[in-house]
């Protein structure tokens, strides 16, 4: 059994035996619909609990996919009809039964030390379907469409980060970045770059991340875009002055200019103010084959998890 919290903690050989999987199982569904299950059938029976406590729409929808094309089962919980949520049951007994009717369990938390705590009395895998500090399934993910794309290592290209770099995606950006050695630009504010022990690490790993305080520097020679939303949920800032510190942070066609003449833009959705209409509806968008992919991803992240990874 094992569990999938943060890139950072998983080696990079997993990493690439994931995208490997989800590559051959993509290839084989091509007559496929969504529903059919796999040849091989090898979650026959299990059954995936997942629980969201903040919003979702492709995490919720992929992962239920995921679990079925694998031939199991998904079942989502409401937090706040449990009796966790209202303080009447212990974390530790939530754990338990969870454990003993299901065979893995997907959170998308507010709390990082949550996913820990569940970790600590599941026995059974947890997947991190979003936190405050990381979003390794959409990174995964991303890594998967960049190379079908670009149909290259991703350890050949150059990757762009405009906007928000404090943020959850980034995090798990940076840190695919160690895991897969690519090279990684990131465009931000100066009070928004990202968190000093991650780069830390990070550069002691051998990472060759670069930080700019100027989106078109940044952009320049990428072959890859990538933005998130300036605004994140929950996030507890004043959001009128937050967007305005990014009003010279925004992906359009300008920076997309800079990139390579083939560069893709990508965005894991929901989105806001921090790309035009333009680039994103545009020809060098894949945004949407982006977010279809995650269903394939999280297939071979649940192999993972349940050790059956070829
Ligand atoms: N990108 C992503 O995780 O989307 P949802 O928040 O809709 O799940
Ligand atoms: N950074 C965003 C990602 C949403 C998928 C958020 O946490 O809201």
């Amino acid at each position: 059994m094992k569990h999938f919290i943060n890139l950072r903690d998983i080696s990079s050989k997993s990493l690439k035996k994931i995208i490997l999987d989800a590559k051959k199982r993509k290839n084989l569904r091509k007559n496929l619909n969504t529903l059919d299950s796999d040849k091989d059938s090898l979650l026959k029976g299990k059954l995936l609990i997942q629980m969201f406590e903040k919003s979702s729409l492709r995490t919720r929808l992929s992962f239920y996919i995921a679990i079925k094309q694998l031939n199991g089962s998904a079942l989502t919980l409401r937090p706040d009809e449990l009796h966790l949520s209202k303080g009447s049951e212990s974390l530790a007994d939530t754990a338990k039964i969870i454990s003993t009717f299901g065979n893995a369990f997907m959170l998308r938390t507010d709390s990082d030390n949550k996913l820990l705590e569940f970790k600590k009395y599941l026995t059974i895998p947890i997947i991190n379907g979003l936190s405050p500090s990381s979003h390794p399934t959409q990174v995964l993910s991303d890594i998967f469409t960049i190379e079908e794309i670009k149909k290259k290592n991703i350890s050949k290209l150059q990757i762009c980060w405009v906007g928000d770099a404090s943020n959850n995606v980034i995090n798990s950006l940076i840190e695919a970045s160690v895991k897969f050695s690519f090279k990684l630009n990131i465009g931000s504010p100066k009070k928004y770059q990202p968190n000093k022990n991650l780069l830390k690490w990070a550069k002691k790993n051998s990472g060759k991340i670069k930080l700019f305080n100027n989106c078109i520097q940044a952009a320049k020679n990428s072959d890859v875009i990538f933005t998130d939303k300036v605004i994140s949920m929950n996030d507890k800032v004043n959001k009128a002055k937050k967007l305005k510190e990014f009003k010279n942070f925004k992906v359009t066609s300008k920076v997309m200019s800079y990139a390579k003449k083939d560069a893709i833009f990508l965005h894991c959705l929901p989105r806001g103010s921090e790309v035009s209409n333009e680039v994103f509806l545009g020809k060098q968008s894949r945004v949407w084959q982006q977010a279809l992919n995650r269903i394939y991803v999280q297939k071979s992240i649940l192999l993972y998890c349940f050790e059956k990874l070829r």
